[in-house]
């Protein structure tokens, strides 16, 4: 039995407030209400449709996860966020063209009564974005702009009658930066918040007001924002789970199948050249190289810390690992990403693996914010509080301590996120020995 504390139950309503309501957010939002009507299945989200193998396999116990750790009920969500942009759900959704019509249309109602809330947003760190209409008014002060974000949380909880709160980033991708002094602690962050220091972006805003109003927060996006040291202190001083960042889908998700199994093999990699096009509006923002800069520092660490160069340099010493996004409109939503391959074997003969991935990035991360939204939920209802690193899985880059390196074997990530639930439930961990079956009696 674990000393883990049992999750408190879920009941009443799960807010799942969404800074950015672009084309993953409304994706998500629509996905849940066309599941609650029972016009489609949850493909791809591992809380809805995975089961837990509990006990030794001849015991044969494998319920679905949800029905294994107390999680909010789909009919429990309610939805809200901010968009500098005034679409409401529906148009939003419209715009971003990922869904059919016959998936909007039914649920068309409910779409148009999710309206953004106004913005906390600066083109220093979002550029390509024209035409925004709802931005907070700056007084200069960060900290009045954090404070205008929390009457918001409030009157949403208000209006919506919710019991418990969750947030996870889905605005686009910040420009680049470097952790600086104002991010090296809460004291310095909150000077900084006052004094409108221009290093803490708007995601830091919405992160720092969502931590103080006693709100988890997750981070689908490569920008760093809760992971400084400034969120970590803040996130343990509220007791409260965060995690990060960036969505794992398209390119990075096959990367992250593909190189496990390579390196289970000790096959070689000379090189990996990854390339896509998209053309949605994240594309459009990615098309600065600021705002690149962030996806790329996040896209290439992840073959460094699965292949362990450092370990098998006769193996992986010598990789060339080149990733790049190129906006091409025409695809919109359809993003289509190669990887070319140079690996060898036995006695260094070389071979080429080739994948084209045409694959929707939004359908792809939909999901994951469900997934994201309702176990953070369960981790503050658990009393886990700072960084969340079970739910590694979820992300390209994982915000993990400062001490360890970041796990991204996807494989890996599964069997720590399930292992972690059954420490939860007081199960016992599956350690995948399996002597049991064959020990004589
Ligand atoms: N789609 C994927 O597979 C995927 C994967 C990993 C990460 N992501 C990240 O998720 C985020 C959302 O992706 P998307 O495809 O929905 O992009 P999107 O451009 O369709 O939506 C982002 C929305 O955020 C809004 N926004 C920008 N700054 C904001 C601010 N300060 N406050 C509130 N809203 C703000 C934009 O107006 C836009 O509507 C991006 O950062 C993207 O890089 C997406």
């Amino acid at each position: 039995m674990s000393d883990q504390t049992a999750p408190a139950p879920a009941e009443g309503k799960l807010g799942v407030l969404t800074p950015g309501m672009g084309a993953v957010a409304t994706t998500f939002i629509s996905g849940v209400l066309a599941v609650r009507k029972g016009f489609a299945a949850p493909t791809g989200s591992l809380t809805q449709m995975g089961h837990i193998r509990l006990g030794k396999r001849t015991e044969e116990r494998n319920p679905l996860i949800k029905d294994f750790v107390p999680l909010a009920a789909l009919d429990d969500l309610e939805f809200g966020g901010w968009d500098p942009y005034s679409d409401d759900a529906y148009a939003a959704a419209m715009k971003a063209g990922v869904l059919d019509a016959r998936h909007v249309e039914g649920i068309g109602e409910e779409l148009r009564a999710i309206r953004p809330m106004s913005a906390v947003f600066s083109p220093r760190w979002v550029r390509n974005l024209d035409g925004v209409d709802q931005v907070k008014e700056s007084t200069g002060s960060h900290m009045d702009s954090a404070e205008a974000l929390m009457e918001d949380i409030d009157r949403f909880q208000a209006d919506k009658q919710v019991d418990r709160l969750v947030a996870v980033w889905c605005g686009s991708t910040e420009a680049y930066e470097e952790p600086t002094e104002v991010h090296a602690d809460l004291q310095a962050f909150e000077r900084g918040l006052k004094e409108g220091d221009e290093a803490i972006t708007p995601s830091q805003i919405y992160a720092y007001a969502c931590l103080k109003m006693g709100v988890p927060f997750a981070n689908g996006a490569p920008n760093l924002t809760v992971d400084i040291p400034a969120m970590v202190e803040l996130a343990a001083q509220e007791r409260l789970p965060i995690a990060g960042k960036d969505f794992k889908t398209g390119q990075t998700l096959m990367k992250t199948m593909v190189a496990p199994g390579l390196k289970s093999r000790m096959l070689g990699i000379n090189g990996w050249f990854s390339t896509n096009i998209l053309g949605n509006r994240d594309g459009e923002v990615l098309d600065d190289p600021e705002s690149f800069r962030s996806k790329e520092v996040s896209k290439l660490g992840v073959l460094e810390h699965i292949l362990q160069p450092d370990v098998y340099p006769e193996l992986y010493g010598d990789i060339y690992h080149k990733v790049r996004i190129n906006y091409y409109p025409p695809k919109g939503d359809d993003k289509e990403g190669w990887d070319h391959i140079d690996i060898f074997g036995w006695l260094g003969y070389p071979m080429q693996i080739k994948i084209d991935f045409l694959c929707k990035d939004s359908i792809l991360a939909a999901p994951i914010v469900l997934d994201l939204a309702l176990l953070m939920d369960l981790a503050a209802r658990s009393g886990k509080s700072g960084i969340q690193e079970w739910l590694s899985f979820y992300f390209k880059s994982p915000q993990h301590a400062p001490e360890v390196y970041p796990e991204n074997d996807l494989f890996i990530q599964h069997t720590k996120l399930k292992n972690n639930l059954r420490h939860l439930m007081g199960e016992d961990l599956i350690t995948h020995l399996g002597t049991e079956y064959y020990d004589e009696a």
